[in-house]
Parts: C-alpha cells; sequence; structure tokens
C-alpha cells in the first residue's frame, strides 16, 4: 500500500524517546519531513541526528515544553518558517505521575491539565491555520479513555477530555477535509511504562518483573506492543491511504481492554 506520506510536512511533538520518537522515525522513513520537539536540546537533537542516520529525511529539531503556550506557538512557528506549512500534527505530551486521588493538589491537577489536554487544545489552535485539506490531527492518548486505569486518576481525566474533544473536532474540520483521530496505546514498551511498573511494584512490595507478568497475563497477545508497533497505525492513521476513518478513538492495545 502507497502510503503517500512522501514530502509531506509533520509536527510531531514530545518526540525525543517513546511512542513520539517512534512516530516521527516512521514518517520519515515513508519520506515525510518532520518537526520533533522536546524539553531537553540535548536528547532532542540527538533523536534527530539518529533519525536523519536512518532514514535520510529533513528532520527539524526544537525545544519546548508542551505545557506551555509561548513555547507551543514558537514550535508552529519554527516549523512554518521552516516548511511553510503544516500536513499532519501529532500532539503528544509526557504523561502525569501516577497516584491516588488524595496525593494530588489543585497545582498537580493543573499541571496535568495543561500537559495533556490544553496541550492539544493550544496545538491545534496554532497549527490549524497553516493546515489544509487533507490535513491529518493525530493525538496521543491512552487505553484508558476506554477503560480507566487504577492509580492513573489525573491521566485518565485528561484522556477522557482528549477524547471528547478531538470526536468534536473531528466533526467540525471534516468540511475543511482535516482528518481527526486518537490514537490510544495499551502498554507499549518505552520508557514511561517501566516508570509506571517500577511506581505499581514500590507500592505492592513487589518486583517489575512481577508486575509485568501480572500485566501480561491480561494481554490477549501475551507481551508488551513495541513502539515501532504503534507507530505504523499512527502512520496509516496520519496518511492519505486513511481517506475515510476520522473521529476514532483507536486502540493499540494487544486486545488488553475488555470493552467492546
Ligand atoms: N507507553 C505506553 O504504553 C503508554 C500507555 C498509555 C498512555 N501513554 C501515554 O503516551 C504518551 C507518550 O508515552 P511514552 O511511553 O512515549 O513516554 P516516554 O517514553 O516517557 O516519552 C515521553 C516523551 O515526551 C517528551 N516530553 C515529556 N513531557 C514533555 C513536555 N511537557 N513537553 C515536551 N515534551 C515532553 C519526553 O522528552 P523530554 O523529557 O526531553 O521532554 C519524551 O521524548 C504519554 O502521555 C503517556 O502517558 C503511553
Amino acid at each position: 500500500m502507497n502510503l503517500g506520506l512522501q514530502g509531506k510536512v509533520a509536527l510531531v511533538t514530545a518526540s525525543s524517546r517513546g511512542l513520539g520518537k517512534a512516530i516521527a522515525m516512521e514518517l520519515a522513513r515513508e519520506g515525510s519531513r518532520v518537526a520533533i520537539c522536546s524539553r531537553s536540546r540535548d536528547r532532542v537533537e540527538e533523536t534527530a541526528a539518529a533519525i536523519r542516520r536512518r532514514t535520510n529525511a529533513e528532520i527539524l529539531a526544537l525545544t519546548g515544553d508542551v505545557s506551555q503556550g509561548d513555547d507551543i506557538s514558537r514550535i508552529v512557528e519554527q516549523t512554518i518558517t521552516q516548511w511553510g506549512r503544516i500536513d499532519i500534527l501529532v500532539c503528544n505530551a509526557g504523561g502525569p505521575p501516577s497516584g491516588p486521588f488524595e496525593s494530588f493538589d489543585d497545582v498537580a491537577w493543573m499541571r496535568a491539565f495543561e500537559t495533556n489536554l490544553l496541550s492539544v487544545v493550544r496545538l491545534v489552535r496554532a497549527a490549524l491555520p497553516h493546515m489544509d485539506r487533507g490535513g491529518r490531527i493525530l493525538t496521543i492518548a491512552s487505553s484508558s479513555v476506554k477503560q480507566p486505569i487504577p492509580g492513573l486518576i489525573l491521566s485518565n481525566t485528561m484522556r477522557a477530555g482528549v477524547n471528547g474533544l478531538m470526536k468534536t473536532l473531528a466533526e467540525e474540520l471534516a468540511p475543511r477535509g482535516i482528518l481527526v483521530n486518537t490514537i490510544c496505546p495499551g502498554r507499549i514498551a518505552t520508557g514511561r511504562l517501566q516508570e509506571l511498573d517500577q511506581a505499581a511494584a514500590e507500592r505492592e512490595g513487589i518486583s517489575p518483573d512481577a508486575v509485568q507478568d501480572r500485566v501480561v497475563r491480561q494481554i490477549p497477545l501475551g507481551r508488551y506492543g513495541e513502539p515501532e508497533e504503534f507507530a505504523r497505525v499512527a502512520a496509516f492513521l496520519a496518511s492519505d491511504a486513511n481517506s475515510y476513518v476520522t473521529g476514532a478513538t483507536l486502540l493499540v492495545d494487544g486486545g488488553m481492554v475488555k470493552a467492546l
């Protein structure tokens, strides 16, 4: 299948590691020009160099914190200065901390809101004027939009908001030929997942391996997913080959979520 990603301009946020990096790599492999960003200049430049080496694609390395409105405006402006338009916007951010309801004060809730929900609003608002017919917007959420995850109340709450936002945007932007989808990782082997397993292990006084064994037993495919497997789904949704999927909330979870 020809995905039609050759020559597209993509902005993938929070992409020096993990799922964002894997998506940037996949889009670059398919011939897109990709702007990547993260808070650490060293990490984002290292990742840009690695993607260039593997794909020969044009990669723009940007530094910024997506929880900050000014940083988002600057990241979008720098992408436009470089390439003049945005065809594909992939909204991603680091996940909020785990913990029970009573462990979070207003500051923690506001931080999660700014990082995981308001960032999507701001990114779409900044990028939209530079997106034409054929544009694609994707947000990385979580399987928790279908089945909340114990101990992740901040994430569970913000992802639900993102899901509502994206579904509404899909309808509003359809007449402009822009497709909008939410892609939801179940358990994909990244640094974030290691941190979550470690936190669960500490809470329960067991080893991270024991946590992983227990989780894997709930995944019909019997393993954590690889970032590349997630990225291939994202690349399809972001591509011209996807011409009729919009407003979808797609799980990439090896069958983990049991809801219909
Ligand atoms: N992996 C999974 O199975 C899974 C499951 C459910 C949901 N998710 C969600 O999917 C998203 C990506 O997860 P991941 O597993 O890829 O995480 P990860 O391995 O921890 O990578 C996070 C990436 O985001 C960047 N980042 C973090 N906060 C940022 C910010 N405020 N502004 C800009 N960049 C930022 C990090 O770079 P810097 O540190 O350099 O900024 C890094 O490149 C997260 O929201 C996570 O909660 C993941």
